[in-house]
């Protein structure tokens, strides 16, 4: 039988989609039922494994994936109560991320959906950061305002529907990520960067003067200015000879790094007169990011969600979450789907 024609298909609103995320050091497989119900999730990590290197080392990332990809599919299978057969969709990340830890992802999604004879859904992972959010309250609907803050990006959308998103301002160099765990590193802390300037900021102060650059006018982002700003200050400090108080030069720069988010989600908000912001991403699972995020939404008379912390790190659930869209819409793959290292926001 010939693969790949499902445009006749009848879209079920319960239909059940097994999701599949391999798109850095995560193998996670989840199966979601209508779009916001999660019956199962499994993420099998190699985090650990990359802790020694610094940051994630593609080649042990797509081992990792190899070995464990069926096993993690398997279980996912077995916790939602499902057999094979239940499943109405296959969606898939092929996009944006390490392109051989896609790959091991890609092919077994394709293997899969062949072998059933089910429609294969393409998944951008970063929408996916932004459809979690519907996974947390099912009656939460577009428009809204989205702050996408991950390692690879940093955004303001806006989604007009499901499908339409518009970016409104976008980081003009770093990604906010990319700036925790540059920073991390050059205080020496481990792999992953952003939970441990976290932790270390907790006990410092918001003491060291940084350039008030990212409080520009409109609703882009730069971090570079920021993270050699943080460069040059531990610098001086080495060639005085005074002790730098990590704490303090954590604190500092979490403070700078996100309050500039959580202003322009504000500003955008009323300037698109939208009355509900929405967050998803990597840096969302910050303590500071949430609450003041939250604090400047209560006092701006603005609706706030925000996913729990396990569904702004990478998972599947969330791919599960914009399948259903995409399935939605009828936007499936044919086995000709190629992994891509970077895909377009909008
Ligand atoms: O969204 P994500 O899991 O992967 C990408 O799609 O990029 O984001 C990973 C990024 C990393 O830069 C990591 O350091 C950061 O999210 N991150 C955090 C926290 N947890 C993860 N940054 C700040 N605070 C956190 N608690
Ligand atoms: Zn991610």
């Amino acid at each position: 039988m010939e693969y790949g024609n499902f445009n006749d298909i009848t879209i079920k609103e319960d239909a059940i989609i097994l999701a599949i995320e391999s798109s850095c050091d995560e193998t996670a497989c989840a199966v979601i039922k209508g779009g916001r119900e999660i019956l199962s999730s499994v993420i099998n990590s190699s985090a650990t494994e990359h802790i020694k290197f610094g940051g994630v080392v593609p080649e042990i990332a797509s081992r990792a994936h190899t070995t464990a990809i069926s096993i993690t599919v398997e279980q996912a299978i077995k916790d939602a109560n499902i057999t094979l057969n239940d499943i109405d969709a296959i969606a898939v990340t092929y996009g944006a991320g390490l392109v051989g830890a896609l790959l091991v992802g890609v092919s077994y999604a394709k293997s899969l959906a062949q072998a059933l004879n089910k429609p294969l859904i393409p998944v951008n992972h970063i929408r996916g950061h932004l459809s979690a959010i519907y996974l947390t309250d099912k009656n939460l609907k577009p428009p809204f305002i989205s702050v996408l803050a991950s390692g690879g990006h940093t955004a303001i959308m806006l989604v007009k529907s499901y499908y339409d998103y518009q970016v409104i301002g976008q980081t003009l160099d770093d990604a906010v990520g990319e700036a925790f765990d540059k920073v991390a590193r050059t205080l020496g802390l481990s792999y992953p960067g952003g939970p441990n300037i976290e932790r270390v900021a907790k006990q410092g102060q918001n003491n060291i003067p940084l350039p008030k650059m990212l409080k520009g006018k409109g609703l882009d982002f730069s971090y570079s200015g920021l993270k050699t700003a943080i460069l040059s200050y531990i610098n001086t400090k080495k060639m005085k000879g005074e002790q730098i108080n990590a704490s303090d030069v954590a604190c500092s720069f979490q403070r700078s790094a996100i309050d500039v988010i959580v202003d322009k989600a504000i500003k955008s908000a009323k300037q698109y007169k939208i009355d509900t912001i929405t967050a998803g991403g990597g840096v969302v699972a910050n303590g500071y990011l949430r609450e003041s995020l939250t604090n400047a939404c209560l006092q701006n008379n603005i609706k706030c969600y925000i996913p729990p912390k396990n569904l702004c790190t990478d998972n599947a659930y969330m791919i599960g979450a914009e399948g259903y869209i995409q399935y939605k819409n009828k936007n499936f793959a044919y086995l000709s789907l190629n992994a891509k290292a970077s895909i377009s926001l909008e």
